[in-house]
């Protein structure tokens, strides 16, 4: 068959070197994909935006499976654009990855269906917000968010007054991130560590994938600004076999029955962001597609064939499907250019993939890179995700810095402390 991943990532190299390792694949597409890709298929220059286009162009080649990585087409209507045309698709609906593309309705969806999550409220003016922030009992910190994508930049934690009246300002007033924050979610800072779930939903039903932790501060001991990750690894160690339950039961269950009962069934892959809090876990954001680097961090710990578990996604099928997982841990981290994530330099050489790729365990995903007279050169804040399998949390991570450590380039950084937690956790394990 002949497949399409839309997408240029790590996430995406990821899914292209699962799916082409599938014998059911013959062909497979990327549009645009990124150089690190270009062994595993035809590169497309097609933006991930342009879902018309994209549409188009699956059905000029018969392309059988398309598979979207990043929430823009998602929002944007791919899914239902490729449906019209009769095209396979794995992605949710632009109905359904609402829970993703609109911080108000995913918090309205689950106060109405009591699925856990931090008390809110939502303001669509300055003095409305201000009205709310005066009201509250519990004073600061306070969260708000932007109600549409930002970029990863909409969220707040508001430690004090000051800080809360600087995002009310820039969202409201400045309105620096546009109609995503027509409206403004308000609400309770929660404590306690976040951890991050995968599951698969065809409509009705829902097969877990796994668990991950992501590392989202630039510097170690998550000090620094926030990043689009810096690294992670899976399963989650502070994700226990009843927690897991209680996300199963208590989260995804009631999650897509409310899905599918709004008349918005959720078919594809659903990410849920959590906070494990004392009374249990708390959802922070739900989304409607793989994470970066979860995806790379789902892909190598997985021994079942990816394309029949998409296929049988999209098909209203997965109970007929049960998936195989490598009795192995994952970690991966990524390597940054100097100034992530501000203003960051592009074009610098980069050695030593080759050499990271061949350690065993190690796959290096690209993210921001480019080839310039026959080399590998830098051209995007994260440049790489060196990711690795062991069969414990410090095989896995010392595979992983082993990878990091073979690939150089000018003002390379990365954070060094990924997985501590979980080697810590193991220590304590007898
Ligand atoms: P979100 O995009 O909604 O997941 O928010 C981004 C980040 O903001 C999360 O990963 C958390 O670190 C933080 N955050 C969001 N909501 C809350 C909350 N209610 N309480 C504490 N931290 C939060
Ligand atoms: N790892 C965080 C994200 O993909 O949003």
């Amino acid at each position: 068959m002949k497949v399409l991943i839309v997408g240029s990532g790590a996430r995406e190299h990821a899914l292209a070197w699962k799916i082409r390792s599938s014998p059911l694949v013959k062909e497979l597409y990327i549009a645009p994909g990124n150089v690190g890709m270009a062994r595993l298929g035809h590169r497309v220059p097609i933006d991930p935006s342009s879902i018309v286009e994209l549409a188009d162009f699956a059905a000029s080649i018969k392309i059988d499976l398309t598979v979207i990585g990043p929430e823009l087409p998602l929002t944007l209507g791919i899914a239902d654009e490729f449906q019209k045309r009769d095209l396979a698709i794995f992605g949710a609906s632009k109905a359904a990855a609402e829970i993703e593309g609109s911080k108000v309705f995913a918090k309205e969806f689950m106060a109405k269906h009591k699925i856990p999550t931090a008390d809110y409220e939502v303001a669509s003016t300055p003095a409305q917000a201000r009205a709310f922030l005066k009201k509250r009992k519990d004073g600061y910190p306070v969260v708000l968010k932007a109600d549409g994508l930002a970029g990863g930049k909409g969220v707040v934690v508001a430690k004090d007054k000051k800080e809360a009246d600087q995002a009310i300002e820039a969202m409201l007033v400045e309105r620096r991130f546009g109609s995503a924050a027509d409206r403004v979610v308000i609400e309770e800072c929660l404590s306690g560590r976040e951890a991050s779930f995968f599951a698969l939903s065809d409509g009705q039903r829902v097969l877990p994938l796994v668990t991950c932790q992501d590392y989202k501060r630039l510097q170690d001991a998550d000090a620094g600004p926030n990043t689009g990750g810096m690294g992670g690894y899976s399963p989650s160690v502070h994700i226990d076999a009843e927690t897991f339950k209680d996300i199963m039961e208590g989260i995804l269950k009631p999650t897509v029955a409310g899905l599918a009962e709004a008349g918005r069934p959720y078919r594809g892959v659903l990410y849920v962001g959590l906070m494990l809090t004392d009374d249990g876990p708390r959802v922070l954001e739900f989304n409607a597609r793989f994470g970066d680097p979860e995806a790379e961090l789902i892909v190598v710990r997985m021994k079942s064939d990816l394309v029949p578990v998409l296929q049988a996604t999209l098909a209203e099928r997965l109970d007929e499907v049960a998936i195989e997982w490598l009795k192995a841990r994952s970690v991966a981290v990524v390597l940054a250019a100097g100034g992530y994530p501000g203003e960051h330099a592009s074009g610098n050489k980069i050695s030593g993939i080759e050499a990271a790729d061949a350690l065993e365990g190690v796959q290096v995903f690209h993210a921001g890179t480019q080839v310039k007279e026959g080399a590998f050169v830098t051209a995007g804040g994260r440049v790489l995700a060196v990711t690795a399998v062991g069969g414990s949390f410090a095989e896995a991570a010392g595979r992983c810095y082993g990878g990091a450590e073979a690939i150089t380039f000018e003002g390379k950084h990365f954070r060094k402390d990924i997985a501590r937690d979980a080697l810590e956790a193991m220590s304590h394990k007898v």
